[in-house]
């Protein structure tokens, strides 16, 4: 069966295929000229298919990855003692929840996808909205993908021994992760979202096994890493705020379901409930799965694991403990689907508005799936694992990712006056935004005063240069020619269309 093409009509500046007057239209035929299908409709848009449980999967699911499994030893390291740590622990809890209720304002007064880059765009307008979108699509999105993943193939160690650290079957293993994950989000957004529940259960009842064995020990006496607990505190206040960064990576994905409003059933009631339910039930269970690990080990013994929950089944399982390497397994492949499926939007919402190419924004037309955004988000993110040092990769996420946290919450600030006849469904009060920007303020620039570090300033530049493909391709739109070409190979190759939605 061959392609043929009919013609092509401009739209937004660029060309799409279509025969008819629609720009939302492929047609295909074969190449006797019969059995003409038109493949597409008007109005391809992407389903509203996340409901308040799909929601709240997306959070929960995403934001329990690696980190509650890994993070305990250098929180605890960092604070030297279990009363800091544990203070350090539900302190991050407490701000993430800050940044969710933030974050359920703005996603209930723009109700449109692409979560940070959208409320920055309205607020500031295009070019910090580029620089997000260039910084998040290149590598705040694609590193966490590629960490939660490189994390998920070291486990595998655990049974089959030619995984480990940083070698080259572990890091294959994860780039067939990513590519699966690819696969399904293409496949359909409800089976990706699926998936998600499924995950988010299972990751669930793997902590519901640690808090209910940490509740019995307690109740059999195994107190004794609690009492006395601030015993050896650090009191450098740089140490203090590197053990919040490990804690708040484990909090990171507090912010994902602003990603995906569009694709939300009632955004404006299950955006708030999903952000602010999913938060809390994330605090409570690490709290109480910190307190359960010290239970079964001294906080020396905690120090000397490289695997927290693996060392507590082995403590108190016994022959059951393979459940818990097989539940960070789940764990770490649910988080890493959840960012492929919200991480993928924001290239997504970048391509409508025409930050990015616009091929990116295409959907394709019968799994009405963001097909070129996911793929776009898997190569970058298959990148990312060649170099790949777990640690470095974390502390580049983090620092850029604080940028934008504060910069969101800010422009929450500044939407207070600029739409202030806008409706409000949900508001926060005022205190809230502006303690976080402080906060956040304080974990950009703490690290960097503390000990600066060359990474810091690689990352700023980065950033700003942003500006270097900024004005020649998106503002003063010197596009090559060939990109029509590319756009519409891509479209036939694809079935993938525009999306019906219109910017403004
Ligand atoms: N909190 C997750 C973990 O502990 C990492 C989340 C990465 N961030 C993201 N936006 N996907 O592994």
């Amino acid at each position: 069966v061959a392609l043929v093409i009919y013609g092509s009509s401009s739209n937004r500046g660029s060309l799409y295929l279509s025969l008819t007057d629609s720009p939302n239209s492929i047609r295909k035929r074969n190449i006797n000229g019969d059995a003409e299908v038109q493949i597409a409709q008007e109005n391809i848009q992407l389903e509203k298919s996340v409901g308040l449980i799909g929601g709240v999967s997306i959070i929960v699911g995403t934001v329990i990855g690696s980190g509650i499994f890994i993070s305990p030893k250098g929180v605890l390291e960092k604070t030297g003692s279990v009363g800091l740590s544990l203070i350090v622990w539900t302190v991050s809890g407490m701000l993430a929840l800050m940044g969710a209720l933030c974050y359920a304002e703005l996603g209930t007064l723009i109700r449109k996808s692409g979560g940070e880059y959208i409320y920055i765009k309205t607020a500031f307008g295009d070019i910090p909205a580029f620089l997000f979108a260039w910084t998040s699509v290149i590598v705040i999105r694609t590193s966490s993908i590629a960490i939660i993943c490189l994390t998920f193939a070291e486990y595998m160690g655990t049974f089959f021994p030619f995984c480990g650290p940083a070698v080259i079957p572990t890091k294959l293993v994860a780039a067939a992760i990513i590519v699966t994950l690819m696969v399904i989000n293409c496949y359909s957004t409800s089976l990706a979202s699926k998936t998600q529940i499924f995950f988010t259960g299972a990751k669930l009842l793997a902590l519901a096994i640690i808090v209910v064995g940490g509740i019995v020990r307690l109740c059999q006496g195994h107190i004794t890493e609690l009492t006395d607990s601030f015993k050896g505190t650090a009191s450098s206040a740089s140490s203090i705020a590197l053990a919040f960064y490990d804690a708040l990576w484990a909090y990171d994905g507090w912010n994902n379901l602003n990603y995906i409003t569009e694709e939300l059933e009632n955004p404006k009631k299950n955006l708030p409930r999903a952000n602010i339910f999913g938060v809390l039930l994330v605090t409570v269970v690490y709290v109480m799965t910190n307190i359960s690990y010290l239970t079964a080990m001294t906080s020396a013994e905690l120090l000397a694991s490289s695997a927290v929950a693996v060392t507590w089944g082995e403590r108190v399982l016994g022959v059951a403990a393979i459940i818990l390497p097989l539940a960070v397994l789940c764990s770490t492949f649910g988080a890493a689907n959840g960012s492929m499926f919200t991480g993928g939007r924001v290239v997504y919402a970048a391509g409508r508005e025409g930050h990015l190419p616009e091929l990116l924004s295409f959907i394709q037309c019968k799994r009405r799936t963001p097909l070129p955004s996911l793929v776009f988000t898997t190569v970058i993110s298959l990148l990312m694992i060649i170099p790949g040092d777990v640690g470095s990769l974390v502390d580049f996420f983090s620092f850029t990712a604080w940028i934008f946290y504060g910069s969101t919450v800010a422009a929450l600030l500044f939407l207070r006056w600029k739409m202030r006849d806008a409706e409000r469904i949900f508001t926060v009060p005022i205190v809230i935004p502006i303690l976080f920007v402080l906060i956040a303020i304080y974990l950009v620039i703490g690290p960097i005063v503390e000990s600066p570090k060359i990474e810091f300033l690689y990352a700023l530049i980065f950033v700003v240069g942003g500006l270097v493909f900024y004005f020649p391709f998106v503002y003063f739109k010197l596009l090559p020619n060939c990109l029509d070409g590319v756009t519409i190979f891509f479209q036939l190759f694809w079935e993938i269309v525009p999306s019906a939605y219109e910017p403004d």
